[in-house]
């Protein structure tokens, strides 16, 4: 059963801005493993863009925000072999999906010159 949907949009150049700027913005936002994909990538702040929407769509689809110590690096998007993005929740988050008895989480990016956007699905 479907229990949650979210969705968001980011403008490119506010997060370009952000990683051209301002000193451990990725580190707070960004997993290890997120910087590690968006790096080599051309034109990255779309990929970072991209995860930052798809934090905002999950925490939209919980339904909660990133209130209550729920933090966007507990919210880790990676791709499979073939590219196509997961999510792996960590902390406080993954305990209260746990609660909320979340069974599957379903992601999906898209990023065109100016916008990055995800959509997520929570199953229950
Ligand atoms: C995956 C594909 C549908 C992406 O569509 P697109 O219009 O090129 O690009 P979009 O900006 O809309 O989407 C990019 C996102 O698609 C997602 N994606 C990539 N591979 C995916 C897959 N196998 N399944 C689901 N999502 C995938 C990724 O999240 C990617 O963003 P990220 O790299 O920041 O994680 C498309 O590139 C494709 O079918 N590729 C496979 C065939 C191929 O490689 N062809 C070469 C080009 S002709």
């Amino acid at each position: 059963m479907i229990s949650g949907i979210g969705i968001d949009t980011i403008e490119v150049s506010r997060v370009a801005k952000e990683i051209a700027g301002s000193k451990g913005f990725k580190e707070r936002y960004f997993s290890a493993g997120e910087i590690a994909y968006c790096e080599p990538k051309r034109g990255r702040a779309r990929n970072y863009a991209a995860r930052f929407a798809a934090k905002e769509a999950f925490f939209k689809a919980l339904g909660t925000g990133y209130r209550g110590g729920l933090a966007f690096h507990e919210v880790e998007i990676l791709n499979n072999v073939l590219g196509k993005p997961g999510i792996v929740l960590r902390g406080r988050t993954k305990a209260l999906c746990r609660k909320y008895k979340i069974r599957g989480i379903h992601v999906s990016l898209t990023h065109i010159k100016d916008y990055s956007s995800a959509v997520v699905i929570l199953e229950g």
